[in-house]
């Protein structure tokens, strides 16, 4: 292959990619993936030796003349090696002539693309009112969950609620500087019934959050499995919810939160649910009153990740950002 490509550090996405481009971005790749313009293969997925997981993420953008690949892992016993539990790398192909334009680190993409989607799905079914956020899971996922939900809505405070009380306490104090609201943190996850919008992005593979405790009216962003025996949310939440996914397809085959409630009768197989593409393009309904709770469930979508590379391509021309490599 001749010619170059422009290499991307984490550092450079970070600063071409700010949330509320992102939120845009992503809401339009939505939409494209829904009304089949955008071209996705289902995923391949990968179990590592040891407890983690490799996922190879090819998509294609016909409207954007773009091919983009991603390769994500995730290993969630990297906390104890002090290393992230969610890495990956991200390359965008010029569609028409075939020529690769760019590498960049995915790790921050991908935290920020989820967030995004946590943001267009909050915009488009959480009530207007919402003020107080709370996340369970204060990792990498989870403070982009919270600074996607704060660029559509008016929040004011934000709860967190960690399994690692440490985690928690560190998640506090970055997100509350970097938002300047308060963030307090929970002790007892029965405390996000208090919560307008609420996150969950943990690791877990059991749910995270007992049924009771999410009041009427909540809207819920639930990004953190990917796998079809695994569920953060209990499918008694899933069943009274107004139900919406990133992709059906992908979904009624990854999302333990809904393959495991259909096993269980909660969750009625023969009725689908609508795509969050669909509700923003106005051709799926989104909440019905301020008392529904609403409950957007992502295993995460690479469409997200080419909308969000090409923002991030496009502000690195303009700001001179990244490496220039020969091939
Ligand atoms: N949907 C998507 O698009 C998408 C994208 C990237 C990552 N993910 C998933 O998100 C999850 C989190 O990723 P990350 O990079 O933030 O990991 P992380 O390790 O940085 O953070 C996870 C946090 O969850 C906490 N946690 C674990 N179990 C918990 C429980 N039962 N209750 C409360 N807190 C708990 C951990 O202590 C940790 O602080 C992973 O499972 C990953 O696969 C999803």
């Amino acid at each position: 292959m001749s010619g170059s490509l422009r290499f991307m550090s984490a550092a450079d996405v970070a600063r071409a990619l700010p949330m509320k481009a992102a939120v845009d971005a992503v809401r339009d790749a939505f939409v494209q993936l829904s009304k089949r313009e955008a071209v996705v293969p289902l995923r391949t997925t990968m179990e590592l030796a040891g407890d983690g997981g490799a996922l190879i993420m090819p998509v294609h953008l016909p409207g954007q003349h773009r091919l983009g690949l991603k390769v994500i892992t995730v290993v969630p016993d990297n906390s104890t090696r002090g290393l992230p539990t969610t890495q990956a790398l991200v390359v965008v192909f010029d569609a028409a002539t075939g020529r690769a334009e760019a590498v960049m680190d995915g790790e921050v993409l991908t935290a920020v693309r989820t967030g995004a989607a946590s943001g267009v799905a909050t915009d488009a079914l959480a009530r207007t009112d919402s003020a107080v956020a709370a996340v369970i899971g204060g990792g990498a996922q989870g403070r982009r969950q919270l600074e996607g939900v704060c660029s559509v809505r008016g929040i004011r405070e934000a709860l967190i609620f960690d399994a690692d009380q440490e985690s928690a306490l560190l998640f506090a104090d970055e997100m509350g500087e970097q938002l300047g609201i308060p963030v307090r943190v929970l002790h007892d996850v029965a405390g996000v019934s208090e919560a307008d919008v609420i996150c969950t992005a943990t690791s877990s593979n059991e749910p995270v959050v007992r049924d009771r405790d999410i009041a009427p009216g909540t809207h819920i962003n639930a990004v953190g499995t990917y796998r079809p025996d695994t569920r953060e949310i209990p499918g008694a939440t899933v069943a009274r919810s107004r139900l919406v996914v990133d992709s059906r397809k992908a979904c009624l085959a990854e999302a333990g939160d809904l393959v495991l409630a259909v096993q269980e009768g909660l969750l009625d197989a023969h009725d689908p649910p609508d795509e969050i593409g669909e509700v923003v393009a106005g051709t799926a309904p989104g909440r019905r009153d301020d008392e529904q709770v609403t409950l957007f469930k992502s295993v995460g979508n690479a469409v997200q990740d080419l909308a969000v590379a090409i923002v991030v391509l496009e502000e690195a021309k303009n700001l001179g950002l990244g490496t220039e490599v020969a091939l």
